[in-house]
């Protein structure tokens, strides 16, 4: 499917995934509008293409601001969701779950009134359940519960997923579903105690913390991916015509201790590193199978290396807090 020219609408346009998408999609000639309540996403993320592009500020769990939102769109890339790091994930369920099944319904709501060429919904690994394989294929989800972590999230995801196959169905609307694995990158606006692991242990190595407190048992693997290189992806899967759902990660897994370890080199500091039991870490090992993912775009590729991508973590410190100690 050729972007150029389209008319299309990024929900969640100024978060981290969202904003990289929005370059993606106007170096490939595509009209954006960026629907954003910037609740976490900032404007400062879309500078490069400020002048290309048209902001509709509004928060979509209104329904009028979701109709404006998807005004005129041709093509809709839905990523507007409350996502937060593990430690206030896994003690507000209830309070994720509504916030995200308010912008769902308004989503379902607009769409079916107007449906568009194309919607494509950002949904998420945390939609499969913790005892299934280590590296995960897309599998069906809705056996078990989604990841206890994640529980609240996690359904709001699934909710996403069927009620927006339920629309597919109904109004003849092709529907591609991307399941990113974990992503990370220096568009990340902190949210204090509620933020991701990368810039909590970023932040907390470059804060000088000494020790430096890895959450769990610090053995727990994750695959990271940057979020420019999800965003190339989320693009290249629908220029590629995909319909279905895709995984968006690798198979590659790197423990949160070693995680630390490598943040500690990169940065050159030498803080003891301990481990606390005591706090949540999810599942034991989440690494993504992607293999449809490879059929879908053969053109996959980790632009950003781990490495490269806390080099760039390590800036976002300074630019986020001021200071570098
Ligand atoms: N970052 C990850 O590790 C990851 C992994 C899997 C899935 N996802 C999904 O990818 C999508 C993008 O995530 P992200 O990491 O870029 O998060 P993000 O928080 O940086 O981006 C979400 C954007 O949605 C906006 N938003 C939130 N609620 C809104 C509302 N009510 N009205 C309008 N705008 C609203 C925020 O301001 C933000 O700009 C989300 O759907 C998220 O659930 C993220």
């Amino acid at each position: 499917m050729r972007l150029v020219g389209k008319n299309v609408v990024v929900t969640g346009g100024a978060g981290l995934i969202g904003s990289y998408l929005v370059d993606c999609l106007v170096e490939r000639g595509a009209r954006v509008v960026v629907a954003d309540d910037f609740s976490k996403g900032r404007r400062s993320h879309l500078a490069g293409v400020i002048d290309r592009i048209t902001i509709r500020e509004g928060d979509l769990e209104q329904a009028a601001a979701m109709a404006r939102a998807l005004d005129g769109a041709e093509i809709v890339f839905h990523l507007a969701s409350r996502a937060y790091g593990i430690g206030y994930s896994s003690q507000n369920h209830l309070a994720l779950l509504a916030h995200n099944e308010r912008i769902t319904n308004n989503l379902l709501d607009a769409l079916v009134r107007r449906p568009v060429p194309h919607l494509l919904v950002c949904s998420s690994s945390c939609v499969y359940p913790d005892d299934g394989p280590d590296t995960v294929a897309e599998l069906p989800v809705f056996c078990g519960e989604p990841e206890q972590a994640n529980w609240g999230y996690g359904w709001a995801k699934r909710l996403l997923e069927q009620k927006a196959a339920l629309l597919a169905q109904a109004t003849a609307m092709p529907l591609t579903i991307v399941r990113p694995f974990n992503i990370y990158g220096e568009r990340y606006r902190w949210v204090g105690a509620a933020s991701q692991a990368i810039p909590m242990l970023v932040k907390k190595v470059m804060d000088g913390d000494d020790p430096v407190v890895v959450w769990g048992s610090g053995t727990q693997r994750r695959n990271y991916v940057h979020a420019a290189d999800c965003a190339e992806t989320i693009a290249a899967v629908v220029e590629a015509g995909f319909v279905g759902t895709v995984n968006i990660g690798t198979e590659d897994t790197v423990s949160m201790l070693e995680l630390a370890g490598t943040i500690c080199r990169l940065a050159d500091r030498r803080p003891r590193i301990v481990t606390d039991p005591s706090r949540p870490e999810g599942r034991r090992v989440k690494s993504c199978n992607a293999a449809l993912l490879r059929k879908v775009y053969p053109g996959l590729e980790q632009r950003i290396s781990l490495e490269q991508g806390v080099l760039r973590m390590i800036a976002w410190h300074a630019a986020e807090f001021g200071t570098v100690t």
